[in-house]
């Protein structure tokens, strides 16, 4: 790996969409952290008066969380920082690769100490919340739909955005009909 090169990990919108250079990418994990629809999105998925529902990760003993790792030059960073300006802050991680090979990377983290956070709540609301939500970068519903197919070609189970999948398109379902 170059010097000036880093690992990124990335598990929810920088799973699908890669808006910056990489040198490579690999399915990875990290360990004790689940991903959670828990944060607000005032700048992407929703406006400021409005936010969306994005994802971040929650502390889990136990856990694993799978998403892509992308070695990027140091130049990306501040790209990145920027993208996800919103609460999110990077945070040094061990990350395990698909390969078998461990490296230290960066993750973008978003805790409830951040303004944005919106946090818990039952599945069948944050599911409304995410249908009626829009920002700059397009619907909050795009961003769900994208990351559960993302992580359906990744190979990926992931309950809580499967269910909130569900639960979103029955009731797109239901007002279409
Ligand atoms: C990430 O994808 O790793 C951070 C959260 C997001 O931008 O959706």
């Amino acid at each position: 790996m170059k010097d000036t090169s880093h690992w990124v990990f990335g598990y929810g919108s920088l799973i699908y969409k890669v808006d910056f250079p990489y040198l490579e990418g690999q399915p990875a994990s990290i360990c004790g952290w689940v991903r959670r629809f828990w944060q607000g999105s005032h700048d992407h998925r929703g406006l400021p008066d409005a936010p969306g529902r994005v994802v971040t990760l929650v502390p889990e003993a136990g856990a694993v969380c799978h998403g892509m790792a992308y070695q990027v030059e140091d130049s990306v960073l501040a790209h990145l920082d920027f993208r996800e300006k919103d609460g999110y802050q990077r945070v040094l991680t061990p990350l395990q690769f698909i390969d078998g090979h461990q490296s230290e990377g960066i993750v973008y983290i978003a805790t409830e100490h951040n303004e944005a956070y919106l946090g818990d709540a039952p599945l069948s609301e944050i599911a409304l919340h995410i249908l009626r939500s829009a920002g700059p970068s397009g619907t909050n519903q795009d961003y769900l739909l994208r990351l559960a197919e993302s992580l359906r070609k990744l190979a990926v189970y992931d309950e809580h955005v499967f269910e909130l999948e569900a639960l979103l398109l029955n009731e797109v379902g239901k007002q279409a009909s």
